[in-house]
């Protein structure tokens, strides 16, 4: 197969496009063959790129690219509830290959009947964004109806979900964004918009329930002081794993898979309650571009497969 081979630490020049061997699914695995895959820069920073889950080192090239749209190619001989042919989207284990390649292996707790309403491209970039919003505002914070939620970031991959799933529980939504999004963060549902760059938000807000901080550092410290007595602060910046802090350390937290999040996902994306940003398309040949190009939203994303190019002309998916 193709794939797009990392082979030495660094960042997208040391990153090549080349044969791979294709994987083969063993046990519970499944193999997808991949449509679209997005691009995460951090990845070239992150602990799992580099080390095996029990704390070895991975040996190079390594594939990048954790999230994926795709459909289900083969199913190891102990999979149950996938078969092949299933039109699907979702995550690769962090401490192995990626699915910046024709092929990649997952396992059915990490994926989901993809969202019918979007094709690969946009439904590759939904999950890592999708399922931090959704496990920092629900299952870490418990925004509930009528609460005040301040969400930082509110333009980027996981404030635009954040937004408008505290929107759909009723929450009043305070968000922090650049001047030149603000229109695009009130169409996704912020009652309130500052400017980051012109107003300091913690003069412009208080008594706020949930803050979910996805910038870190000054904002996430100049944060507490806008929580009502009893409120809760989530964080997902990576600083704060190198913070002392006992309640920057509770506050931080890495997503993890969840397929029943992920098809709750898919039917508000089917219903029209969530809407991704996108960012833009590149051919797999690309890849160096998709790195290099920052997205004025949502996150780049690479179109693996000539089946995808069929699928964009209507052909059946
Ligand atoms: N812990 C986890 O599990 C996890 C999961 C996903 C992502 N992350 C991390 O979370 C961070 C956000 O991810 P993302 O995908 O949403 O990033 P992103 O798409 O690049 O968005 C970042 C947004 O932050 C805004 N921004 C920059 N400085 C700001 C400030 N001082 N105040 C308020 N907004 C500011 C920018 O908005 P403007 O364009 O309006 O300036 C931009 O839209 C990244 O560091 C990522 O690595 C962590």
């Amino acid at each position: 197969m193709k794939a797009i081979r990392l082979h030495q630490v660094g960042g997208p020049e040391s990153l090549r496009y080349e044969d791979a061997p294709k994987p083969i699914p063993k046990g519970t695995h499944v193999l997808v063959q991949v449509y679209a895959a997005a691009i995460t820069p951090a990845e070239f920073a992150w602990y799992p790129t580099f080390h095996t889950l029990e704390g070895g080192i991975r040996s190079f090239p390594i594939i990048l690219g954790h999230e994926f749209s795709g459909v289900v190619e083969a199913v190891g001989p102990d999979c149950m509830g996938v078969q092949v042919g299933d039109c699907i989207y979702g995550l690769s284990d962090w401490f192995i290959d990626g699915a910046q390649a024709e092929y990649c292996v997952t396992v059915p707790a990490n994926i989901a009947p993809k969202p019918v309403t979007l094709d690969h491209t946009q439904a590759a970039a939904v999950p890592i964004s999708a399922l931090t919003a959704w496990q920092g505002l629900i299952d870490r914070a418990h925004l509930s109806a009528g609460q005040r939620v301040l969400i930082h970031g509110a333009a980027g991959g996981v404030g635009s979900f954040a937004v408008q799933m505290a929107r759909h529980q009723k929450a009043h939504v305070i968000a922090t964004a650049s001047a030149a999004n603000t229109d695009v963060v009130k169409a996704l549902g912020a009652d309130e918009v500052i400017d980051y760059r012109t107003t300091p938000f913690e003069t412009a807000v208080g008594d706020v329930d949930v803050v979910l901080d996805t910038i870190g550092g000054d904002t996430r410290d100049r944060s507490w002081g806008v929580l009502r007595k009893g409120g809760r602060l989530v964080t997902i910046a990576a600083d704060a794993e190198g913070v002392k802090e006992q309640r920057v350390r509770d506050a931080f937290f890495i997503i993890e898979p969840n397929r029943n999040q992920l098809m709750n996902i898919s039917h508000l994306i089917n219903t029209g309650v969530l809407r991704p940003l996108a960012g833009s398309v590149f051919a797999m040949e690309h890849f160096r571009q998709a790195y290099e190009q920052k997205p004025m939203h949502g996150k780049n994303v690479l179109h693996i497969t000539q089946e995808w190019q069929m699928s964009r002309k209507g052909a059946p998916e």
